[in-house]
């Protein structure tokens, strides 16, 4: 089976080529940065206008890199949601007029079960395994069971990490997009102990997550040190920032593991997907802890955390070897949660998940 993937939730717009055979044919990324830097951010607007000026020239390009033709393509897979709406309506109206025109299978895939299932196709990990999801829009703990089969131990009660990684280094003036600039000052950093900083949420009960209170904390730094802040300054701080998250989501998990366990005496992995799964110190930090607790942790590759549409092509396989494919009259679907049993976090205002994925 061949799957043509295509990607438009956010600021990256992608098209991939993925094969039931986890090998990936095609994948092209297209990321709207220099669109949205002079605004600090995601600009919705710009963001669905840069999608549908590029969707088309990209699945192109990606058909080209693969070697095939359309007549090769067996399924299209877009992402369906959650996300930017104006994005998600030009990757699906763009999917079902392929799947359409072709006379092919149409699967809309819920984003976060893209990032759900990347480990899968890079690692083949077997059901049932722990995910740490973090991303801009997004942290959470899940049970991933099955295809569709999710269950959350436990989500975030403020922010996503993705966000207050953007937020923290807007505020110690390292700019847009935050973690990765972040995790590059920290790198710099000549004394990395300096700032000690409050753990949100560690030695707690459950697996929720909070990061206003440590985002609140850097800002009182920043104000007693003065703007703008020497390198040196910035640096110490963000390898601060990055040290305590890497705490805070250990803490997280090895509570989440027990229940894990609890719930799978057999086991299975622990596995980190989404963008904040591209932080490196995050990954050793994660490694550390699977490896006391005897568990595998499998952490797909830097490029296969970010927004990226092998993810959806995968996502779209698995769900069409159950046999579940989607009407053309799918409606995009702005929320779009994993377990939709799971009840809001305590303290959590309002239900459901941002706008970013
Ligand atoms: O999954 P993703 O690409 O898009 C969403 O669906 O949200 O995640 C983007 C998020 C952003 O908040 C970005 O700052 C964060 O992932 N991120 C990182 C790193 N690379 C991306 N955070 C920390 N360290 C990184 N190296
Ligand atoms: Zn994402």
């Amino acid at each position: 089976m061949i799957v043509l993937g295509i990607e438009t939730s956010c600021d990256e717009t992608a098209a991939a080529i993925v094969t039931d055979a986890r090998e990936i044919r095609a994948d092209v990324v297209l990321s709207q940065l220099d669109d949205h830097t002079p605004y600090g951010g995601v600009v919705p607007e710009i963001a669905a206008r840069a999608h549908l000026e590029h969707l088309d020239g990209l699945i192109r390009r990606a058909m080209a890199e693969s070697g095939l033709g359309f007549a090769d393509i067996d399924a299209v897979a877009a992402t369906g949601g959650p996300g930017l709406i104006g994005g998600v309506i030009v990757g699906v109206m763009t999917a079902k007029a392929i799947a359409a025109a072709r006379g092919l299978p149409f699967v809309a895939v819920n984003h976060l079960e893209g990032h759900a299932l990347t480990a899968r196709l890079t690692d083949d990990v077997p059901f049932p395994y722990l995910l740490l999801l973090v991303s801009g829009g997004h942290c959470q703990l899940l049970v991933v069971e099955g295809v569709g089969q999710y269950r959350r131990l436990g989500t975030t009660i403020d922010d996503a990490v993705g966000e207050a990684f953007d937020k923290t280094a807007k505020l110690l003036g390292l700019g847009y997009p935050g973690g990765p600039l972040l995790e590059k000052a920290a790198a710099l950093a000549t004394n990395p102990g300096r700032f000690d900083l409050p753990r949100p949420m560690v030695g707690r009960p459950g697996c929720d997550f909070s990061f206003s209170g440590l985002k609140t904390a850097v800002r009182r730094h920043v104000e007693e040190l003065g703007t703008p802040l020497s390198g040196e300054d910035q640096a110490d701080l963000a390898a601060a920032f990055q040290t305590t998250v890497a705490e805070v989501m250990a803490d997280r998990c090895a509570r989440a593991m027990r229940r894990f366990k609890e719930m799978h005496p057999q086991g299975g992995a622990l596995v980190v997907a989404g963008g904040v799964a591209a932080n490196k110190t995050l990954r050793a930090r994660l490694q550390k802890l699977a490896d006391r607790e005897g568990m595998p942790f499998v952490a797909p590759p830097l490029r296969l955390c970010t927004d990226n549409a092998a993810m959806i092509a995968w996502a779209g396989i698995e769900r069409l070897r159950l046999g579940q494919t989607d009407p053309l009259d799918f409606a995009p679907r702005p929320r779009w949660p994993l377990d939709p049993t799971a009840k809001p976090a305590i303290g959590k205002a309002g239900v459901g998940s941002g706008m970013k994925a």
